[in-house]
C-alpha cells in the first residue's frame, strides 16, 4: 500500500527492530553522521521541526530533549512503531511517503526540516523539495545528509558519474543480510534540486569522523579521513533580500 516509486520499503520494514536496538551506537551514525548533522542545526528550542525519514526515532527523541515540537514521518509502519515506542506521545508520528505531497502539514507551519540519510531513496526530488518549501516558514531551515555521490561512484565502480542511477547494497544486521536499494546522483543534481525549489544553500560540509570513531574503528576512521562518505547540507527557504 505504498507508492510504486518507493524503493527499499521491505528492507526498512525488516530492519525496524534492528534500527531501534543497534543503530544508535554504530560508529557511522553516532560518531560521524549525527555530530555533523547536529552541527548544521540552528537552536531548535521552541521550534517546530519535521523529522523526515525518522526511522526508529533517534533524532525525534533528541529534538524533543532539546525542546523542539516534533512531527516525525516515515513510510515504514514498523519504523513508525519504533519511533512511537521511543517518544510516546511527545511527538506527532505519522506514516507518510516522501514521494507524495505532505497534505497533512499546513503551508508555512514548520521552522526546520531535518532529513537524515533518507533523500537518496527518492529518484525524483521535485515533489519532496517543493513540499519542504511549501511547509517551511520564510527563512526556515532545511538540513539533510545523504550518501556522498563520490563515495557511491567509487564504491560501486560506476562508469558514468553524471547519471542518476539505482544501486543495490547488502547490509548486515543482527539477524540477516538485507538488500537495500538507493539512488546515486551527481553533486550538481543534488544542489540544483535544492536551489530550483527556492532554497538558498548556506552550508555544505564533508566532515571528518570524530576521535571516538578512531578509538572504536581505527582502520575505517583512517579511510574516512581520506574519502568522504556522507554529504551534509543546510539551506534556507527563500532568497536573500538583495536577490
Ligand atoms: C537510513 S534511515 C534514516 C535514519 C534516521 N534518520 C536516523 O538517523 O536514525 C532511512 C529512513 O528513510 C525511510 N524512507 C525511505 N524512503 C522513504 C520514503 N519514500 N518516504 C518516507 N520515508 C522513507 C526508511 O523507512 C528509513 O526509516
Amino acid at each position: 500500500m505504498h507508492n510504486e516509486k518507493s524503493i527499499s520499503f521491505d528492507s526498512y520494514e525488516k530492519m525496524a527492530e534492528y534500527y531501534f536496538e543497534f543503530v544508535d551506537t554504530k560508529p557511522f551514525n553516532a560518531y560521524y553522521e549525527r555530530p555533523a548533522t547536529i552541527s548544521l542545526l540552528p537552536c531548535v528550542k521552541g521550534k517546530k521541526v519535521l523529522d523526515a525519514g525518522c526511522a526508529a526515532g533517534w533524532y525525534s527523541k533528541w529534538l524533543i530533549e532539546q525542546g523542539a515540537e516534533v512531527t516525525a514521518l516515515d513510510f515504514s509502519p514498523n519504523m513508525i512503531e519504533m519511533t512511537k515506542k521511543r517518544v510516546g506521545n511527545k511527538a506527532d508520528v505519522v506514516r507518510a511517503d516522501l514521494n507524495e505531497p505532505l497534505n497533512f502539514i499546513a503551508d508555512r507551519s514548520i521552522d526546520i526540516v531535518l532529513s537524515s540519510l533518507t533523500l537518496h531513496y527518492l529518484k525524483d526530488w521535485n515533489i519532496v523539495m517543493t513540499e519542504f518549501g511549501r511547509i517551511l516558514k520564510h527563512s526556515g531551515f532545511l538540513v539533510f545528509s545523504v550518501h556522498h555521490p563520490f563515495m557511491d561512484f567509487i564504491y560501486f565502480n560506476r562508469e558514468n558519474y553524471f547519471l542518476t542511477e539505482l544501486l543495490e547494497d547488502e547490509w548486515e544486521t543482527n539477524k540477516e543480510k538485507v538488500k537495500v536499494q538507493f539512488y546515486r546522483r551527481p553533486l550538481c543534481k543534488i544542489i540544483s534540486s535544492v536551489i530550483e525549489a527556492g532554497f538558498t544553500i548556506d552550508k555544505l560540509i564533508e566532515p571528518m569522523p570524530t576521535e571516538k570513531f578512531k578509538e572504536l574503528q581505527p582502520k575505517i576512521y583512517k579511510k574516512l579521513t581520506k574519502n568522504p562518505h556522507f554529504l551534509f547540507l543546510r539551506a534556507r527557504r527563500g532568497l536573500p533580500d538583495w536577490a
